[in-house]
C-alpha cells in the first residue's frame, strides 16, 4: 500500500467484481441502443476503460475535459469546458462515465448541454458515489459504490494530480492535504 494512503476503501478485486455486474446491467440495457459512452477527463478513464471492456454491446467512446476552477480539495461550482465532444449526441443514447460524483456540479453541467443538444437519453454511470456532499440536483443512474465524506484517490482518482495510477482506492491520509485546509 502507498505510504499517503491510510486505509484501502475497494482493492482492484473488489472494484473488477463491481464492475462486472455493472457492466451485465448495462449490456442488458443498450442491447440495440448503440450508445456514446462519455468519459469525463481525467478521472474517469481506469474505470471507463475496465467498464466497457464489460458492456457486450455496440458503442462509441467520447471524452469530453471540464474544470471546476479553483484548486485545492474544494469544487468551486462554476464549471468550463474545456475539451468537447467529437461527436454529435443528437438522437444518440449517452451514458456519462464518471469516477466520482461529489457536489453533482460537474455531472449537472455536463447532463444539461447534453439534454439540450438533443440526446435521445442520457445517463450516468459513476463508480463512486458520495450523496451527503450533494449540492446540484443530479440523479446517477448506476453507482458502484457510495461511500462517506472522505477524500479518496486512486483507479483514476487524484489529488494533485497524483496517484491516479492505483489499482485500488484508498482514502488519503488528512496530514498530505492539511496545509489545504483553513
Ligand atoms: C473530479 C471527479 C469528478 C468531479 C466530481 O474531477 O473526477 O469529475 O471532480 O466533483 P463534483 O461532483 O463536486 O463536481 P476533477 O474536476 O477533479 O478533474 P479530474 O477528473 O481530472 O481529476
Ligand atoms: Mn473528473
Ligand atoms: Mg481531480
Amino acid at each position: 500500500m502507498h505510504n499517503d494512503v491510510e486505509e484501502i476503501l475497494y482493492s482492484a478485486e473488489d472494484i473488477a467484481a463491481r464492475i462486472k455486474e455493472l457492466g451485465q446491467e448495462l449490456t442488458a440495457e443498450y442491447q440495440d441502443k448503440n450508445p456514446i459512452v462519455v468519459g469525463i477527463l481525467k478521472g474517469s478513464v481506469l474505470f471507463m476503460s475496465d467498464l466497457v471492456r464489460e458492456m457486450d454491446v455496440k458503442l462509441q467512446l467520447d471524452f469530453m475535459d471540464v474544470s471546476s476552477y479553483g484548486s485545492g480539495v474544494e469544487s468551486s461550482g462554476h464549471v468550463k469546458i474545456i475539451k468537447d465532444l467529437d461527436a454529435d449526441v443528437a438522437d444518440r443514447h449517452v451514458i456519462i462515465i464518471e469516477d466520482i460524483v461529489d457536489t453533482g456540479n460537474t455531472l449537472a453541467k455536463i447532463y444539461d448541454l447534453f439534454q439540450h443538444r438533443n440526446a435521445a437519453s442520457v445517463k450516468v454511470v459513476a463508480l463512486l458515489n458520495k450523496p451527503e456532499r450533494r449540492v446540484a440536483n443530479v440523479q446517477v443512474d448506476y453507482t458502484g459504490f457510495e461511500i462517506p465524506d472522505k477524500f479518496v484517490i486512486g483507479y483514476g482518482m487524484d489529488f494533485d494530480e497524483d496517484y491516479r495510477q492505483l489499482p485500488y482506492i484508498g482514502i488519503l491520509k488528512p496530514s498530505v492535504y492539511a496545509h489545504l485546509l483553513h
